[in-house]
């Protein structure tokens, strides 16, 4: 299964996702991930499904082993307790972000990114602890901060390790943001003409400037990673990279298009169990 390394498909399987949400006016979400999840079946048979959270290791027992030995003593763990302690400090009203957020923080984050009615956008948890701040008069971190931000939510999301993740898109609000996230995904530009579809759908299992590609479902489920051990990446800053890579123009952390981009991303890997904080090359 180890990639050769094949050029842009063009017309694959992204392009037909692209085109059947594009008709429609709005397709089914759970289509779209059975769809995929049915062409990675085919790709990949001897792969199962909750296999998926290990990404691009899939295809690399050395890499898995290594895995395996450095998550028995993690070299980030300091970095996820400065997140604890964070995460215990009570904030300006004297109020904790357990005391904030739902069920005291705990199983939650597979529910998020969230379509919040009230608010009429998607959520984030970076969000949701930024809404935990400002009620409780403090100033609200940067999205992509790996010494607030970051550490808080490793440390929160690990509350929630082993729960599956859970993406609900339900009224037309919901239905618009997944839309425009579903959009972004199969949006090809820059000068490469990719889309993260190109990449992490046709191209999965593949290899890209000496990486194997990652495919889509699964890679949702294990935010921030430490990469290289103990460099801190949240999600949004991974898709910044992406972007990047393929020469597009990155969005600011916590815009609208990276928010509906998550919730898209996220609801493609309904179902598979959540482990936060975990190493990356
Ligand atoms: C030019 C190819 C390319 C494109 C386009 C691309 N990526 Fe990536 N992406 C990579 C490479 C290379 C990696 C590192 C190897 C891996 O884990 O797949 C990566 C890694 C990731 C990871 C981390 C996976 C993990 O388990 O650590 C996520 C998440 C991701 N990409 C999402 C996206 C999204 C969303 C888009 C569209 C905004 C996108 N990528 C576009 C090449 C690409």
């Amino acid at each position: 299964m180890r990639g050769r390394v094949r050029h842009i498909v063009v017309g694959g399987l992204a392009a037909l996702l692209a085109c059947l949400g594009a008709g429609a006016a709005f397709a089914e979400p759970e289509d779209d991930r059975l769809r995929l999840e049915a062409f990675f079946r085919k790709q990949f048979p001897d792969l199962q499904a909750e296999q998926y959270v290990h990404g691009a290791m899939l295809f690399d027992p050395e890499a898995m082993a290594q895995y395996r030995s450095i998550m028995e003593f993690p070299p980030f763990a300091g970095e996820v307790e400065k997140g604890e302690i964070l995460w215990r400090v009570p904030m300006q009203s004297a109020l904790t972000y357990a005391d904030c957020l739902p069920n005291g923080g705990r199983m939650i984050a597979g529910n998020y990114p969230m379509f919040d009615e009230a608010k009429g956008r998607v959520v984030t948890l970076e969000d949701a602890i930024n809404a935990c701040r400002v009620a409780n008069n403090e100033v609200p971190y940067q999205h992509g901060d790996p010494a607030t931000m970051g550490a808080l939510t490793a440390y929160l999301r690990s509350l929630s390790d082993g729960m599956k993740m859970n993406i609900r898109v339900e009224g037309e609000g919901a239905r618009r943001a997944f839309e425009d996230g579903r959009k972004t995904f199969y949006a090809r530009a820059g000068q490469l003409n990719f889309s993260c579809a190109s990449c992490h759908v046709d191209n999965a299992g593949n290899r890209l400037r000496g990486e194997t590609l990652s495919p889509a479902i699964g890679q949702a489920t294990h935010w921030p990673v430490f990469r290289g051990g103990d460099q801190l990446l949240t999600l949004q800053a991974r898709y910044a990279s992406c972007h990047r890579l393929a020469r597009h123009v990155p969005d600011a952390l916590g815009s609208t298009r990276y928010n509906n981009l998550e919730y898209f991303h996220s609801y493609l890997s309904n179902g598979l169990p959540l482990r936060a904080s975990v190493f990356r090359k």
